[in-house]
């Protein structure tokens, strides 16, 4: 059953006209008994009423970032800097004294003197460090919480090629690249700030910089001179340009003019905003230390690895979860989900994973089933028999934890007592529980920071997977949200407001987004419910200040504060995508408390990292024999070690489906290379033609699922004949391909290198590459060029390294007729996409079949795509796909030459199917003699240049790869 749309539009009403009055507690009770939803009628708890969360809690105080201020001060005029004293080299390095110039503080109170540390860790890594000599109100990330590289070779310094200059008074430093003296980063000419809340610094930038990275935001893939980036996790629905869930500070600068590349990483959990000009980058932060990585590189690739081995490389993924996996907001019954998986099978469609939202659980509280809508016997059939074909079950866990109301004494729940004894939530300063709200009504937040949480948080895994055997996670909310501003329920616990105070679920669109674009009355108000999902509600002026919560501060206007300053309402306001900026709207509050002391402020970006540590180390003991997976919306440097991304709220819009492709590349260089969007589109209804396209480019991303939202049509690729087409289609492609995309994910896991890859990753000296966001790579050696507009047949797209390299369409084997630099127009017709692959690498495939499981029990076969010369190479890993500890694993390294492929198997992982076909690209003439080994092949076909033998099951019995091969072609 369905929110009624009625219901939700009464409670709306209602909370708008309860306006923010000094009475709120009186408004409060008032609306409580007033608002009676049918929402009840379809949960467990029947009688009940149900009420929303008022509007005037959402509301916060507003701010007005600086960087919109044309009034603001900016330090780099106002403040002097500091000069350094008593340097003094080390082992590794130097050390110094900055003694503050003259005061400024401009956005806080200076620090008087700081430390400066340079020291050279690898030769591929310089780390400086500038942080006060006082250290008693300096948050200092901790080095277990976030990893801190050391020293790695005793004279690195020696070897490395980077160069630290300095200025002494006023301090500045310079990186300069040793081997082509070029100056990577110079804060020449702009003073060192150091405050209480508030850090900049600059470096220049030579005119025409390439730089990516600096995320997570929805933007292209270059950070070009006009952005400003504001680094700070964020619930909200993908608004383009604007902080979001992730917060990842790191920048890599391709320079063109010298082909050498380099990374530099900043590791600090505060809020921080980047800003890029034609000849500049600043970098502000709102607290903690200075402490910055540069990565010399010097290729693209070289930085990513030397970044992501810094922060922490990712996991290996299970093999199944390269599989489609379908999900969507909506699924209100085990029925439901029941039918959906019966609709793909009866549509042959593969289908490996089935997701399910919010809409399984007992009034929206983790570790629950509702007994009416999943009840728990038929929906473990429904888990059990999906494991029976090979298929999985992922279902979502929030962020948030259920805070029962005490005056109802049938309102248990377990899973908050235990917290509660385990001391594993966030408290508010005075140590009461922080109290805010989501899905379930209030709630309260575990504290990854203490010491009883994940045990706690194992126990309730490990338990509720006794009910509801699930394969894998998905961490949504994790930010932290909270829907209302500061601990919002710390006096009003005993009610429960169990709907947000924003309409869900009610019809999307009645057409196709952009369609019905003159009806005047649907679209207006499909606009103000997509409006009011994804974005805040912005109040209409200054908001109250007048809160229940105990924790919002009373103090509006960014006043300067000593020892950990104005945390609510900083000094120097970040230009944070809510509605009114405040750093609590959506969110819990600035001051929320850990169990150490360390208050939200200095590590807000850091919890959804958390959670997925956290769940990385249950999961271990959920199934400690199986590798967890785990999909969370928010992440920080070193998230991929525990769990991949999906692109969160996108809409099922053209724009969104483009944007993924930047937003996958960005992705991967944070090191998390398991990626993915909202296939088909998140908010608002989607219609055929971009669920087509979108299916197609989507089984090309690492993580490939269908999602969207409640009250938008349904999206399954089964909804439209076409979809159905062009999704069977790719994903004959995907499932053969499998081998290859394991054995990228693979050396992800072991170099950080990504396997969806930009062109200018693979293609560095080609500055005419650069920008393109339209294409990609999977891995070196196939190329997408997916249609990003509607209504057209044909698409348009570069062909890198031509003419040394050599490209084969996919589908027909035909070698591409391209020129440098030159734009090719491809055709496109709907329900196909353009893949190509690279002259030089052999491919391994399987046959493909409806789960991954069943593709791996199929035949082998090897596409061989020949260079210019007639050479090609590539490498295939295998292993069960699911162990955490590897024991038996087999790489197989393939070399072509001189009409002769040979396969070089190691390792001890038993691989008993066969090979079945070999199929060898830009063969230059007929041959008259094939073989493998000394057995002559007289059935094989020539065709388009292209040599293919099948039927060679009898000659590999004892496996594909059990000994090593000869095929030849003369
Ligand atoms: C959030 C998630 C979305 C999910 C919804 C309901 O908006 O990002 O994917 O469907 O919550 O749980």
């Amino acid at each position: 059953m369905l929110f009624a749309k009625k219901t939700a539009f009464a409670i709306t009403a209602l909370a708008a006209s309860v306006s923010a009055s000094p009475a709120h507690q009186k408004a409060t009770s008032t609306f409580s008994t007033s608002v009676i939803s049918s929402t009840a009628s379809a949960t467990s708890s029947a009688t009940s009423e149900v009420i929303s969360l008022a509007q005037w809690a959402t509301i916060g105080v507003t701010q007005y970032p600086n960087i919109f201020d044309p009034s603001a001060a900016d330090a780099n005029d106002v403040c002097s800097g500091y000069s350094l004293t008593g340097l003094k080299t080390t082992e590794t390095g130097l050390y110094g004294r900055l003694s503050l110039l003259k005061e400024c503080n401009v956005y806080g109170y200076d620090f008087d003197e700081l430390s400066l540390f340079v020291e050279y860790q690898s030769a591929e890594r310089l780390n400086i460090q500038i942080q006060p000599v006082d250290l008693t109100y300096v948050y200092i990330l901790p080095d277990n919480l976030v990893s801190k590289p050391g020293v790695e070779t005793l004279t690195p310094f020696v070897d490395s090629d980077l160069v630290f200059a300095y200025t002494a008074s006023p301090f500045s430093f310079t990186i300069i690249r040793k081997s082509t003296g070029e100056i990577l980063f110079s804060t020449a000419g702009n003073p060192l700030v150091y405050e209480n809340q508030f850090i900049q610094f600059n470096t220049s930038l030579p005119k025409g910089h390439f730089i990516t990275g600096l995320g997570e935001s929805i933007h292209g893939f270059q950070q070009e001179p006009g952005v400003n980036k504001t680094l700070y996790a964020n619930d909200v629905g993908d608004p383009i340009d604007a902080n979001i869930y992730g917060v990842h500070p790191i920048y890599v600068d391709q320079r063109y003019g010298t082909n050498t590349t380099h990374g530099v990483y900043l590791r600090n959990s505060h809020a921080q905003e980047v800003l890029i000009r034609e000849q500049s980058l600043t970098w502000r932060l709102l607290g903690g230390t200075l402490d910055i990585y540069f990565f010399t590189g010097p290729t693209v690739k070289d930085v990513i690895t030397q970044y992501v081995s810094t922060i922490g490389l990712p996991n290996l993924i299970p093999y199944w979860s390269l599989g489609f996996h379908q999900c969507r907001w909506g699924y209100q019954t085990s029925d439901r989900l029941s039918e959906v998986i019966e609709n793909f099978r009866k549509f042959d469609i593969p289908l490996e994973t089935i997701w399910t939202d919010i809409d399984y659980m007992d009034s929206y509280k983790d570790f629950t089933t509702d007994p009416h809508r999943y009840p728990l016997e038929k929906f473990q059939a429904v888990i059990d028999a999906l494991h029976a074909n090979h298929q999985h079950y992922i279902p979502i866990v929030d962020a948030a934890i259920y805070h029962p109301s005490p005056l109802n004494k049938s309102d248990i729940y377990p899973v908050f007592d235990d917290g509660v004894a385990a001391e594993a939530f966030l408290k508010n300063p005075d140590g009461s529980l922080y109290i805010g709200a989501v899905w379930p009504g209030y709630t309260v937040y575990p504290d990854w920071l203490a010491s009883g949480t994940q045990d706690w948080w194992t126990k309730a895994m490990v338990d509720w997977h006794k009910k509801v055997p699930f394969d894998g996670i998905w961490l949504d909310m994790n930010e932290v949200s909270s829907f209302c501003v500061g601990s919002c329920g710390s006096k009003n616990y005993t009610q429960n407001p169990v709907h947000p105070p924003f309409d869900v679920g009610g019809p999307a669109t009645t057409f196709p987004l952009g369609f019905n674009i003159t009806n005047s009355t649907d679209l207006p108000y499909y606009n103000s419910i997509w409006y009011t999902y994804t974005h805040t509600p912005s109040p209409s002026s200054t908001a109250s200040t007048t809160s229940t919560s105990t924790t919002v501060s009373t103090d509006p206007m960014n006043t300067k504060a000593p020892g950990k300053g104005n945390i609510n309402y900083p000094p120097y306001a970040i230009n944070h995508q809510q509605g009114n900026h405040d750093l609590a709207v959506h969110a819990v509050s600035p001051n929320a408390t850990h169990a150490d002391g360390t208050v939200d402020y200095e590590v807000h970006s850091l919890w959804g990292y958390g959670i997925t540590n956290a769940t990385y180390h249950a999961l271990l003991e959920v199934l400690p024999d199986k590798r967890p997976f785990i999909i969370s919306r928010s992440t920080f440097p070193g998230s991929g070690r525990w769990g991949g991304h999906w692109g969160g709220d996108n809409s099922a819009d053209w724009a969104y489906m483009y944007f993924s492709i930047p937003q996958a590349l960005s992705f991967g260089l944070f090191g998390i290379p398991m990626f993915g969007v909202d296939v088909c589109g998140f908010n608002g209804n989607t219609d055929m033609e971009l669920c087509n396209r979108w299916m197609q480019l989507g089984a090309f991303f690492p993580f490939y699922r269908n999602h969207n939202y409640l009250g938008a049509i349904d999206q399954e690729p089964y909804v439209w004949e076409s979809v159905t087409e062009a999704t069977r289609t790719a994903m004959a492609i995907r499932y053969e391909i499998l081998p290859y995309y394991y054995t990228l994910m693979y050396e992800a896991s072991k170099t950080g290198i990504p396997a969806m890859r930009a062109l200018s990753w693979e293609f560095p000296y080609d500055k005419s590459l650069a920008s393109v966001e339209t294409q990609f790579l999977v891995g070196e050696a196939i190329l997408v060029t997916p249609v990003l507009a509607p209504l057209v047949d044909y698409v348009k797209g570069v062909f890198p390294g031509v003419p040394d390299e050599v490209w084969y369409d996919y589908y027909t084997h035909e070698p591409v007729s391209a020129g440098p630099g030159e734009n090719v127009t491809l055709s496109a017709p709907l329900g196909h996409i353009n893949v190509h692959i690279r002259g030089g690498y052999i491919i391994p495939t399987q046959k493909p079949a409806y789960t991954t499981t069943e593709t791996r029990k199929n035949d082998w076969g090897i596409t061989v795509a020949l260079d210019k010369v007639g050479s090609a190479q590539g490498t295939l890993y295998v292993d069960d796909g699911e162990s955490v500890v590897v024991e038996d694993s087999l790489v197989v390294d393939f070399v072509a030459t001189h009409g002769s492929l040979y396969t070089f198997p190691r390792g001890t992982y038993d691989v008993c199917q066969p090979l079945g076909s070999i199929t060898v690209l830009g063969v230059d003439s007929r041959p008259s003699v094939v073989s493998l080994g000394e057995t002559i092949i007289s059935n094989f076909t020539y065709v388009n240049n292209t040599l293919s033998v099948g039927n060679l099951q009898s000659l590999t019995r004892a496996g594909a790869w059990a000994t090593p091969l000869v095929f030849s072609w003369k």
